[in-house]
């Protein structure tokens, strides 16, 4: 059974894909141990609390240090024991020690066709908009291994998502979430789970199915 600890920063929609998918068995072999997130107001945490998930809140504003926070966030990732950690809108760069403990054990659900339109200050809306403004034609959403970078990670998974001529960044985003994130990030765990996934020399192979 892999240990999942899923960390968030927001409304927690690919949390809710994850806790969907573990509940009608298109994640298998998967548990949610503990949701942790950097905002106390996060709508993730509900939807944990609803499924009777433990949760912590670490926040930077409770500690007089960044030092003092990295270390806090360290303890409670650790205190999980888990095998995989997933960040699913998690919007807080990872403490160094916790990245080089989990090497190729922590994945990111990123919303759009790395290597575009990612790296630092890409998340959220800025990503849609970016894509709007490159007038793409296709966007979509990445699962990949986390890295020391960012967003530089091997590449697990990716889904294309047609952009269309009336989008908006908030309808784009919505999009990219329905048909992309919320089926890869699902996907890519499962696969985890089942050993299928392995990474050399940066490149990630997927065993046959
Ligand atoms: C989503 O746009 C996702 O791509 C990004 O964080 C945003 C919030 O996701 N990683 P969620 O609803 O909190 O899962």
């Amino acid at each position: 059974m892999l240990r999942l600890l899923v960390m968030v920063s927001g409304g927690g929609t690919n949390l809710q894909a994850i806790m969907d998918a573990i509940k009608e068995g298109s994640i298998e072999d998967a548990k949610i141990v503990k949701v942790i997130s950097n905002r106390k107001d996060a709508y993730a945490l509900e939807r944990a609390k609803n499924a009777g998930i433990e949760t912590e809140v670490v926040s930077r504003k409770d500690f007089g240090s960044v030092e003092d926070f990295e270390e806090a966030l360290l303890g409670a990732a650790l205190e999980a024991k888990p095998d995989l950690i997933v960040l699913a809108g998690f919007l807080v760069v990872l403490p160094k020690k916790l990245v080089e403990s989990f090497e190729n054990r922590i994945i990111n659900i990123h919303p759009s066709l790395i290597p575009s339109f990612c790296g630092k200050g890409f998340y959220g809306l800025k990503v849609h908009e970016e894509a709007l403004k490159r007038g793409v034609r296709l966007t979509g959403a990445t699962v990949h291994f986390v890295d020391s970078g960012c967003d530089s990670g091997p590449i697990i998974l990716q889904k294309a998502v047609e952009v269309k001529e009336t989008d908006t960044p908030e309808i784009l985003q919505r999009r990219v979430m329905e048909q992309a994130e919320w089926k890869i990030l699902p996907e890519a765990i499962n696969l985890i789970a089942k050993g299928r996934v392995s990474v050399r020399n940066g490149r990630v192979t997927i065993a046959g199915g």
